[in-house]
């Protein structure tokens, strides 16, 4: 049987693009998306084309009871999960940081923290070798926003990429015992649909200058990373963080 993988928020983005390249690479992919079904359809089109197997789940990962049912219909498809990279994450307009209101940095914990740590908890019980599971690898999308805390822009959201990056650390060591490998990838300014929820398009090229590679990144080249960061070749890697940031 292939090895299955769930990539949450996997209908566009970075994570439609890992899901593409695992196919490639040769797992069975459940690809998870909260609302946008048609892109979810076409991600699995894509792969079923070039002769892969994929899965598209709706699940709201901020919501427990819907990542236990994203689990069981990916295993009911594609067999016992042996990768998952948690991907899914929001942002809001861009503002500075006294006009970001409570119900709007909650919105934000719930996505980015709550719903990786929902994930984390699940794929962890389903995994471990400890409780019948066969290990696995795991991915955790933070964000160079971690470090710069996106002053003027989004501080909620880089708060909730730094409380990802914490758990993290802590997380990998736990389980790394029990045959689970965590670790991190942090993207810098990606082209993607993301900007455009902040309220500026095109933002990646209002940056770019300021980018020691003088250029935004592509989708894929974060997907890379992931990949590698979940296959053998990075099997010693455990709570590592990998910036995909051209320098920044
Ligand atoms: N783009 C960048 O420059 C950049 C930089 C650093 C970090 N990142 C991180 O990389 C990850 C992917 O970003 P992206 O730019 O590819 O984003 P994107 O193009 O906006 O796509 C976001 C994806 O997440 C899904 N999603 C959102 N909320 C969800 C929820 N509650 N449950 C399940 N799925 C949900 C969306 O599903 P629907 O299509 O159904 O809405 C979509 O598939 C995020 O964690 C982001 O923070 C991105």
């Amino acid at each position: 049987m292939t090895p299955a993988i769930i990539i949450t928020g996997a209908s566009r983005g970075i994570g439609a693009a890992t899901a593409i390249m695992a196919a490639e690479q040769g797992y069975g992919v459940c690809v998870n998306y909260r609302s946008d079904r048609d892109a979810a359809h076409r991600v699995v089109e894509s792969i079923v084309e070039e002769g892969g197997n994929a899965v598209p789940v709706s699940a709201d990962v901020s919501q427990q009871e819907e990542v236990a049912a994203l689990f069981d219909a990916s295993e009911a498809a594609l067999g016992p999960t042996s990768a998952l990279v948690n991907n899914a994450g929001i942002l809001e307009l861009q503002s500075q940081f006294k006009n970001i209101d409570a119900k709007r940095f909650r919105r934000v914990l719930e996505t980015n923290v709550m719903g990786t740590f929902n994930c984390l908890q699940e794929a962890i019980r389903r995994m471990s070798l400890s409780q019948g599971g066969s290990g696995g690898a795991i991915v955790n999308v933070s964000s160079v926003a971690a470090r710069t805390g996106s002053p003027y822009e989004y501080v909620d959201y880089a708060a909730s990429k730094a409380a990802v990056d914490t758990m993290t650390a802590g997380v990998a060591r736990e389980v790394a015992p029990d045959g689970i490998r965590v670790n991190i990838v942090r993207p810098g300014f990606i082209y993607t649909d993301m900007h455009a929820d902040g309220g500026e398009p095109e933002r990646v090229d209002r940056l770019a200058s300021g980018i020691p590679l003088q250029r935004g990144g592509q989708p894929e080249e974060v997907a890379t990373a992931i990949l590698w960061l979940l296959s053998d070749k990075s099997r010693y890697a455990v709570g590592a963080s990998l910036d995909v940031t051209g320098g920044v």
